[in-house]
């Protein structure tokens, strides 16, 4: 477990080496204006005035951060990096060259530091390692007044999520160019990507029989596949590394869990012995502990589906190769004193980008995420910028693209609109949309897809989504419920639906792009630690390669359609065709192609 002493450093610099002009002064406190106002909490969170927050008590975390320099240079370095037949591909960057080349301004670091003085909070006050923010400790009632902000506790009762958070926050004038962004503020959390836990219970010696002989009701059937339930077997035939023959051990998958999420020790034994393809039964997985996670074997929180889901599917994809679980913490106890209301998300990139190149994943798979329109833009920012130092370290990022379909509502601030995700709308992830069905393997109509209102089209995909955009006649009536000129995904896809998991000694089924994005992932982390085997570069960030060479290694779906909204568009969406769409991206994976390709890539 990694305690935050392993994490900040000491700052040296002493408060008073930076003078601040008086004229920003007001009775010798900083002249504030509102930086960030919420009319109202995202949609499906409400205000719990039920329990009374001991605000003297309630520890914070606040994360201030720095206004970064030459971001745009290093985006242009890191897409080099990326895209093969560039001289630099492959020439992953050390985190401290990284870090010299987007260092924030020393002034914007002294400015912040002698508001915190002012403010009696500069003994509680820490650079970050990486100096891009600086993170104060400190209770409720000392960051309310810092920020002059109201916190309250926030619950989203559908998901039985809940949140310390403010809807306003107040930021000297005097910091404007050198912060663009605090948090735990307006904030409001990730949501796990599973929409229809169909917790059925089967027998599974009966699953086991049908998944492993071709069923005879559908003679085009993919051998182990059968109309009720995905397995390994199923996947390993219907994605093409059933052939494969190699033991692939070395490199790291990584997986990512949050909101308690813990996979059970016994249910996947339970579920290799039963269900593994490759011979590896008794390959498990280790955890690693992130701002207060936890990892216990047993059931303990109740909050096992996506987890054992993420962990089962991926341990049993990835033959020998080492898995990771990194459970981060970030949900306070409600009662009693003490509790901490960290921003999981940000906690678990930093962490990463803190790991030395031999101790991080070569490949992370996210099945988390919430609603585009609820992130604030800032908030958004900072990630995709920690996901694309990620991807410039070397490591493939995977990322669900949410179960909605186009959206729910389809409404925006009172407009019609498709709705989108984060972080599956971050142009520095690759994201995975569903499938269903193998014969053919169509669209699963609920698989999340769209084009970011935040994130422009990155140049990756430009050619393929202008070829879509002029060539596509499906989308023409719908054209106003999107802007066409955003960050398009997914960019790829695979099985959705029906995954047959093992809960608590039972099987039962498991759908959305939750169960997708392990499976893709774990296909590229063959492919990475094939090359690592071949003493190779991982492939990193994906996309330019998946959008250039990759492409030809993935089965285009070119049945079915993502639906979504309701009211007057309710059905709306975007089919899938020939070629990339909005729908399934590039399509599934075809494991024996992509690895010929990326054993042709240098
Ligand atoms: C694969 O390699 C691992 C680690 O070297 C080893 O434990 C395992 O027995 C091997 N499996 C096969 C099928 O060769
Ligand atoms: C798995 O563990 C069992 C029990 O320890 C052992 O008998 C078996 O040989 C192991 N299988 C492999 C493939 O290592
Ligand atoms: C569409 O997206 C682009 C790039 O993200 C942005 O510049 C433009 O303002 C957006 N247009 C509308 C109408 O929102
Ligand atoms: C993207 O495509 C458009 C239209 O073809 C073109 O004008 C633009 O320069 C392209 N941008 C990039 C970054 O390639």
């Amino acid at each position: 477990m990694v305690s935050l002493k392993n994490l900040l450093v000491v700052l040296a610099v002493s408060a008073s080496s930076f003078a601040i002009p008086f004229s920003s002064r007001e009775d010798g406190q900083f002249k504030a204006s509102i930086y960030q106002k919420l009319p109202a909490p995202p949609a499906g969170w409400e205000r719990d005035d039920s329990v009374k927050l001991d605000k003297d008590s309630f520890m914070v975390k606040l994360r201030i951060h720095l206004v970064q320099q030459g971001m745009k240079k290093f985006h242009d370095l890191a897409m080099k990096i990326a895209t093969p037949g560039h001289e630099l591909y492959g020439g992953h960057l050390a985190q401290h060259v990284i870090d010299s080349m987007i260092a924030p301004k020393q002034e914007s670091k002294d400015l912040v530091l002698e508001w915190l003085d002012t403010e009696g909070l500069r003994s509680h006050a820490e650079v970050s390692p990486r100096s891009d923010s600086i993170i104060v400790e400190a209770s409720l009632e000392q960051i309310e007044k810092l920020l002059k902000a109201e916190y309250s506790k926030f619950v989203r009762p559908e998901s039985g999520d809940s949140a310390v958070r403010t809807l306003e926050y107040s930021l000297p004038d005097i910091l404007k160019g050198h912060v663009d962004m605090v948090q735990p503020t307006t904030f409001f959390g990730l949501r796990a990507m599973k929409s229809t836990i169909k917790e059925v219970t089967m027998n599974i010696e009966d699953n086991i029989a049908a998944n492993k002989i071709n069923t005879a009701a559908s003679p085009a059937a993919v051998k182990g596949c059968n109309s009720n339930s995905i397995t390994p077997i199923c996947l390993a035939n219907l994605y093409n590394f059933a052939s494969d023959t190699t033991n692939q051990t070395v490199g790291r998958m990584g997986i990512a869990g949050f909101l308690e999420q813990h996979p059970i020790q016994s249910d996947l034994k339970t579920f290799m012995n039963k269900y593994a393809y490759f011979d590896n039964k008794n390959e498990t997985y280790s955890c690693e502990l992130i701002n207060g996670g936890t990892c216990p074997a047993t059931d303990v929180t109740n909050n096992i589906v996506e987890a054992n889901l993420d962990v089962q599917y991926a341990r049993a994809i990835t033959q020998n190769i080492p898995n990771v679980y990194y459970s981060t913490g970030g949900r306070p106890p409600w009662l009693g004193s003490g509790g901490n209301t960290n921003e999981p998300y940000l906690e678990f990139l930093n962490y990463l980008l803190a790991l030395d190149d031999d101790s991080l994943p070569n490949t992370m798979s996210i099945s988390y995420g919430d609603d585009e329109a609820t992130v604030p833009i800032d908030y958004a920012n900072t990630c995709c910028d920690l996901f694309a130092q990620l991807g410039a370290r070397g490591v493939s990022i995977l990322v669900a693209s949410g179960d909605s379909g186009v959206g729910n509502s389809c409404k925006v601030d009172g407009k019609a609109q498709f709705t989108t995700a984060f972080p599956a709308a971050c142009p520095w992830v690759t994201t995975v949309g569903g499938t269903t069905g193998t014969s053919p393997e169509g669209t699963w109509s609920d698989g999340g897809g769209g084009f970011s209102e935040i994130f422009g089209r990155p140049s990756y995909q430009n050619d393929t989504v202008n070829t879509w955009l002029e060539t596509d006649t499906t989308h023409t009536a719908i054209s106003k419920y999107f802007n066409s000129s955003g960050r398009a995904y997914p960019d790829v896809s695979a099985q959705a639906m029906n995954f047959l998991v093992v809960l608590l000694g039972s099987a039962a089924g498991v759908s959305g792009t939750s169960a997708a994005c392990p499976t893709f992932a774990s296909v590229v982390q063959l492919l990475n630690s094939d090359r690592l085997a071949s003493g190779k570069k991982p492939l990193g960030f994906l996309n330019p390669w998946l959008y250039g060479e990759g492409a030809k290694g993935m089965n285009d779906i070119t049945t079915g359609r993502i639906t979504g909204c309701s009211g007057s568009i309710s059905g709306a969406g975007f089919s899938a065709v020939a070629g990339w769409d909005p729908a399934t991206g590039l399509g599934s994976p075809n494991y024996g192609s992509l690895l010929a390709i990326s054993r042709a890539t240098a």
